[in-house]
C-alpha cells in the first residue's frame, strides 16, 4: 500500500509561483495497476517525482508499506519506521530526520522508468541493467546471473550485447523496465513510458506491464495523458487538474460515471461515441425543430436491456440510431449509442427521463 496525504508542492522562481501539488490524498493498493491521468502541466510528474522523493514536497506524509513514513514539514523531511506499529495500530516508534539511507531503501522500493526511456547511450543493454547492481555486494557472477534473468523476463535476451541506438522505442522500453527492476523493487513509476511509442509497441509494453504486475506482485502507477492506456491496463485511475485530483474510481466506474467535466473529456476521447461531436459540427440539416440527439452510455446495470424499443413503444418516439459501440472494460460490458429521437417535445423529454431512471446516463447533444 503507498498512501500520500496532503502532499503539496509549489515551484518558486524569479518569474513567480506554480502551484504543482495542492493537498493531494491518493492511496494505491499492493498490486494494483493505478492510472494517473491528466492534461500538460497538470502536476503528474511532480506527483510521481515526490512519491520517491526525487523531488521534495514542501509539505505531507507519504507511506509506503513495509517501508514506513515520511512526513514533510516546511521542506524538511522526517522519517518514521514501519516496524514500530503499537498494539492499537499506532505507530510508537521515533520519528527521525531522514537520511541517505532511508532514501537508498525508499529507491530500491519504488522503480522508476520514463517516456525517453534515460538510457546510457555508451553502454551495451547488459552494463544498462547491470549499472543499479553495482554497490549492492553481488560478485560479478551473481550480476551476470541477475541480468540475464531480467532480459529474460523482458524478452530480450537476444539483445544482451547491443547498443540503445541499435534498437526500437519499444526494446529501449523493455531495457528500462529490466534496469528499474533490478534490485527487485515492490512498486514500479511509469511517467508516460508508451508515451514515445508507436501503437504497436504500446500495446506491448503495457502487456508486459500488466505480465509483470500478476508474475511479480508488482504494483504499478502509471502516469498517462491517453484515457486508452488506462482503459487497456488499469484497475483503477485517478484525474487530476491544476495539481489536485479532481476524481477518483475504479476504470468501470469512471468510464459509466464521469463526474467532473474534464473527466468527461477524457473519457470521451477514446470513445467512439466521441466522434459524434464533430460530426454535429459538420451537418446539422438532418435534425428538424421535432427532433432530440441524445448520447446515451449503459453500463453493466442498463446494457442488457431492451431499453430502446421499450421506449420507442412507451412514448410512441422514433429512436433512429447514428453511431454505436459496446466495450468490455475490467470484464463488464460497457455500451454506446447516439440517438435521434423524433416525436413531440414533451414525449421526447418523458423518453429522456424515462431514460435516466433506467440507469442510462443520458446527455443531450442536440435539442431541435
Ligand atoms: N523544476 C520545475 N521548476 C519550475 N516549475 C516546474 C518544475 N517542474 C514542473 N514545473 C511546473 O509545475 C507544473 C506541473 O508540472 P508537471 O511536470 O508535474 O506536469 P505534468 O502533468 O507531468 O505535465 P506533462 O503531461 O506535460 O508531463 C507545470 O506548470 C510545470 O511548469
Ligand atoms: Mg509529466
Amino acid at each position: 500500500m503507498i498512501e500520500l496525504k496532503d502532499l503539496s508542492k509549489t515551484y518558486r522562481s524569479p518569474e513567480g509561483e506554480v502551484v504543482a501539488l495542492e493537498g493531494v490524498n491518493l492511496r494505491v493498493e499492493e498490486g494494483q495497476i493505478y492510472g494517473i491521468v491528466g492534461y500538460s502541466g497538470a502536476g503528474k510528474s511532480t506527483l510521481v517525482r515526490c512519491l520517491n522523493l526525487l523531488e521534495t514536497p514542501d509539505a505531507g506524509c507519504i507511506t509506503v508499506e513495509g517501508f514506513g513514513t515520511v512526513r514533510i514539514s516546511q521542506g524538511r523531511c522526517f522519517f518514521r519506521p514501519e516496524s514500530t506499529i503499537g498494539d492499537a495500530g499506532e505507530n510508537t516508534g521515533m520519528e527521525t530526520r531522514l537520511t541517505e539511507k532511508h532514501l537508498k531503501a525508499l529507491r530500491r522500493d519504488v522503480g522508476m522508468i520514463f517516456q525517453h526511456f534515460n538510457l546510457l547511450d555508451r553502454s551495451t543493454v547488459f552494463e544498462n541493467v547491470a549499472y543499479p547492481l553495482k554497490y549492492t555486494g553481488r560478485s560479478k557472477a551473481q550480476i551476470r546471473a541477475r541480468v540475464l534473468e531480467l532480459l529474460k523476463l523482458v524478452d530480450l535476451s537476444e539483445k544482451v550485447n547491443a547498443y540503445p541506438s541499435e534498437l526500437s522505442g519499444g526494446q529501449k522500453q523493455r531495457v528500462a523496465i529490466a534496469r528499474a527492476l533490478a534490485n527487485s523493487p515492490r512498486i514500479l513509476l511509469s511517467d508516460e513510458a508508451t508515451s514515445a511509442l508507436d501503437p504497436e509497441a504500446t500495446e506491448s509494453i503495457l502487456k508486459l506491464l500488466q505480465e509483470l504486475n500478476r508474475k511479480l506482485h508488482l504494483t504499478v502507477i502509471l502516469i498517462t495523458h491517453e484515457m486508452a492506456v488506462v482503459k487497456a491496463v488499469c484497475d483503477r485511475v485517478a484525474v487530476m487538474e491544476q495539481g489536485r485530483i479532481v476524481e477518483e474510481g475504479s476504470v468501470y466506474e469512471v468510464f459509466s460515471h464521469p463526474r467532473q467535466p474534464i473527466t468527461d473529456r477524457f473519457v470521451g476521447s477514446t470513445s467512439g461515441l466521441g466522434r459524434i461531436n464533430a460530426l454535429m459540427k459538420q451537418n446539422l440539416d438532418f435534425i428538424t425543430p421535432d427532433d432530440t440527439v441524445i448520447k446515451c452510455v449503459f453500463s453493466e446495470e442498463s446494457v442488457g436491456e431492451a431499453l430502446v424499443s421499450d421506449v420507442s413503444r412507451r412514448f410512441g418516439v422514433n429512436m433512429n440510431i447514428f453511431l454505436g459501440s459496446v466495450e468490455i472494460l475490467q470484464g463488464k460490458p460497457l455500451g454506446g449509442l447516439v440517438l435521434k429521437v423524433e416525436g413531440p417535445p414533451e414525449k421526447r423529454l418523458a423518453a429522456i427521463e424515462y431514460l435516466r431512471q433506467h440507469n442510462v446516463r443520458v446527455e443531450v447533444i442536440e435539442h431541435g
